[in-house]
C-alpha cells in the first residue's frame, strides 16, 4: 500500500486524477480480495501456486503424499525479492556457533531420547546437487486458507508475550503458550534439541507447535520475529502430521514473512531437508523418544541469519535485510510450546500442547526441551542462567524448568487442554 501512495505522489499533475482513481481502484480490489467471484478467485490461485511451484528438475513422490520439487537452487522463491535479484547465495556461513564446541560435541548428545529422525519423503529419493527440496503447494492447500493472500501467513497477534501489561490481549487471539524466555540483552542466535510429538488436534482451524522464537523490537506494529520448529496444521497442510516448519516476520505478522518458503525470504541451500514436509519417526508416550536439534544465528560477518536442523544439516539462512531491529541483534529469545483454541470466551478445545499430557509426567510421557542455549555477544553458546517461564493458564497447558549435567537447561511442557481442571 505505501509503495502505491509513493508512485501516485511522484506523478504530474494533470494524471493525478486517473492515477488516484487507479490508487483507489487497487485499494478496492486489495481489501476485497476474500470475496472474489468464483471464477475470480480460480485465476488467483492458479496464478498464486505458479509463482510458488518453480518447475522442478525432479518431483519425488512422498508416502504422506506430499510431492517433493527438487528445483534448481538459483529459481528459489527468494529470487521473486526485488532486492535479491542480484543476490550472490552464500553456500556456507562464515561461523558456526557449535564448531567451539569441537570435540565436546558428543557430550551434547543426550544418552536418553538421541535417536535419529529423518524426513518421509527421504524413503522415496533424493534431491541432487545444486537442488533444494520445495514441498509443493496443492491447490486444495491454498482453499483451506481465508483468502489467497492469507495462505502461508500467520493470524495477526500470535506472540506471546510474557508479563503482558494488557491482560486482555493475552486471551483474545486464542493463542495458548507454554514458555520460557530469557531478555535484557543482546542475542545472536538460540539452540535447542525438542522432542516430536503427534498432538491431537480437535477443530482443523487450530494447530499445536513447538518452536524457537527469535524477536527483535517492542511487540508493536513493528515486532521483528523468526521461528522454527515442528507444527501440526490441519489447515495449512490438509493433515495431522508433525511437520518441520520456519516462520519470519518483520511487522508482526502482518503484511511480510510467512511459513517455509511460500514466500520470498528465506534462502536454501540444503537439498536434504525440506521446510514444511512431515519428520519421521515421532515420540511415543511410554516409548521411544525422537527429538530434533534447531540452532539460529547470526553469521557476525555478513550479518545474515541462519539455521540448522540436527548436527548436520545446515539449512539456509534469512538475509539481514529482510529486517529493522533483528539486522542488529534480537532482544528476546522464547522456546516452547503454542496451540490456537478456537473456542470463544476463554473456553478450551482438547487440542494437545506436546505430548499431551503434563510436566510432572516426565521423560517418556511429556514433552521437553533440552540443551537450551543462547549466542552472546562474543558469539558464544551459552546456557541462560535466568530462565523466565509463561503461561496463560497453567491447568490447560504448563510448563516446569530445570537442569543437569547430561541435559544443561531443559524444561517440560505441554498438557492436554480441555480438562476436568480446564473447561
Ligand atoms: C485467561 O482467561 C481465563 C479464563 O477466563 C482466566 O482464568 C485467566 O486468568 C486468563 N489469563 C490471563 C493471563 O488473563
Ligand atoms: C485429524 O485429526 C482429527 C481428530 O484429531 C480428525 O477428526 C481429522 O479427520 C484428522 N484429519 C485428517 C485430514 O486426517
Amino acid at each position: 500500500m505505501g509503495a502505491k501512495g509513493f508512485s501516485c505522489g511522484l506523478l504530474g499533475r494533470n494524471v493525478k486524477v486517473v492515477v488516484v482513481l487507479a490508487c483507489l481502484w487497487g485499494l478496492m480490489s486489495l481489501s476485497c480480495a476474500g470475496r472474489l467471484s468464483p471464477s475470480k478467485q480460480k485465476l488467483e490461485v492458479r496464478k498464486h501456486l505458479k509463482r510458488l511451484n518453480k518447475a522442478p528438475a525432479k518431483s519425488i513422490e512422498s508416502p504422506d503424499g506430499d510431492v517433493i520439487d527438487c528445483v534448481p537452487i538459483t529459481n528459489q522463491p527468494a529470487f521473486d525479492h526485488p532486492y535479491l535479484k542480484d543476490h550472490k547465495i552464500q553456500t556456507r556461513p562464515s561461523f558456526n556457533p557449535e564448531r567451539l564446541l569441537g570435540e565436546n560435541k558428543m557430550t551434547v548428545e543426550s544418552k536418553q531420547g538421541a535417536n535419529p529422525i529423518t524426513q518421509l519423503w527421504h524413503m522415496n529419493g533424493k534431491c541432487g546437487e545444486g537442488t533444494i527440496p520445495i514441498r509443493r503447494t496443492k491447490k486444495e492447500d491454498v482453499l483451506r486458507a481465508s483468502s489467497v493472500k492469507r495462505y502461508g501467513k500467520k493470524k495477526h497477534r500470535s506472540i506471546p508475550k510474557p508479563r503482558s501489561a494488557d491482560p486482555d490481549f493475552i486471551n483474545e487471539s486464542g493463542h495458548q503458550h507454554a514458555i520460557a524466555y530469557v531478555e535484557g540483552d543482546k542475542y545472536f542466535g538460540a539452540k535447542a534439541t525438542i522432542n516430536v510429538w503427534e498432538p491431537k488436534i480437535q477443530q482443523p482451524n487450530e494447530f499445536s507447535l513447538s518452536q524457537v522464537w527469535v524477536l527483535g523490537g517492542s511487540f508493536g506494529e513493528d515486532l521483528n520475529s523468526i521461528e522454527a520448529g515442528w507444527q501440526v496444521s490441519p489447515d495449512l497442510y490438509g493433515d495431522n502430521n508433525t511437520r518441520l516448519f520456519t516462520y519470519w516476520t518483520s511487522d508482526a505478522y502482518q503484511a511480510t514473512g510467512c511459513y517455509n518458503l511460500l514466500c520470498s525470504g528465506f534462502i536454501q541451500v540444503s537439498n536434504e531437508i525440506a521446510m514444511g514436509a512431515s519428520i519421521s519417526p515421532v515420540s511415543g508416550f511410554r516409548n521411544s523418544q525422537y527429538d530434533i536439534s534447531i540452532l539460529i544465528w547470526k553469521d557476525p560477518k555478513e550479518g545474515h541469519w541462519w539455521m540448522q536442523f540436527g548436527n548436520d544439516y545446515v539449512l539456509g539462512y534469512w538475509p539481514s535485510f529482510l529486517f529493522s531491529y533483528l539486522a542488529d541483534s534480537a532482544s528476546m529469545i522464547e522456546w516452547g510450546g503454542e496451540v490456537v483454541n478456537s473456542e470463544p470466551d476463554g473456553k478450551h478445545t482438547s487440542t494437545q500442547m506436546g505430548s499431551g499430557h503434563f510436566p510432572e509426567e516426565g521423560f517418556g510421557k511429556s514433552s521437553y526441551f533440552r540443551n537450551i542455549q543462547f549466542v552472546d555477544s562474543s558469539n558464544n553458546l551459552k546456557a541462560p542462567k535466568n530462565l523466565g517461564t509463561f503461561t496463560e493458564q497453567s491447568n490447560c497447558y504448563d510448563i516446569q524448568t530445570g537442569s543437569n549435567g547430561d541435559w544443561g537447561r531443559y524444561f517440560y511442557y505441554g498438557g492436554p487442554g480441555r480438562n476436568p481442571n480446564c473447561s
